[in-house]
């Protein structure tokens, strides 16, 4: 059985991404690990190092994206939570087993550049869960 190793990362939907470093970077001081875009999602990522795991603020980088519906209809707050698995391929194929709603299927690369899957909240009392898989990508 593949197992959870930890608290990868949690995901917070905000609206925009310099006043949110300001509290998370500047006021909490949690140091900066990296912004990026992630265009084929309609995001701009900030990574933030908080003890083993990340604190990933998610802002939308254009209003017909994802995070921007998500902010539309639930606000700022906790978009999703990631769990860093030993075999993504053997977890996935394992829940699908038990009968557990995927959002994905197959792992695709998420914006740390590793493999990453979602669940659905509503096999996961309410929460989007990520599973990521802290493996190098073949090539
Ligand atoms: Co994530």
């Amino acid at each position: 059985m593949a197992t959870v190793e930890q608290i990868a990362h949690i995901g917070i939907a905000v609206r925009e991404l310099e006043s949110a470093l300001v509290m998370y970077r500047d006021r909490l001081g949690l140091s900066h690990v990296e912004t990026k875009d992630v265009p084929e999602r309609g995001l701009r990522v900030a990574f933030l190092q908080a003890g083993e795991a990340l604190i990933e603020l998610l802002a939308p980088l254009h209003e017909d994206s994802e995070i921007s519906r998500f902010l539309d209809k639930r606000g700022e707050g906790i978009h999703h939570l990631c769990f860093q698995v030993n075999d993504i391929h053997e977890k996935l194929q394992e829940l699908e087993d038990d009968g557990v709603r995927l959002i994905n299927r197959e792992p695709a690369i998420g914006a740390e550049g590793c493999p990453v899957a979602f669940l659905h909240p509503k096999s996961c009392n309410g929460v989007l869960v990520e599973l990521l898989e802290n493996a190098p990508i073949d090539p």
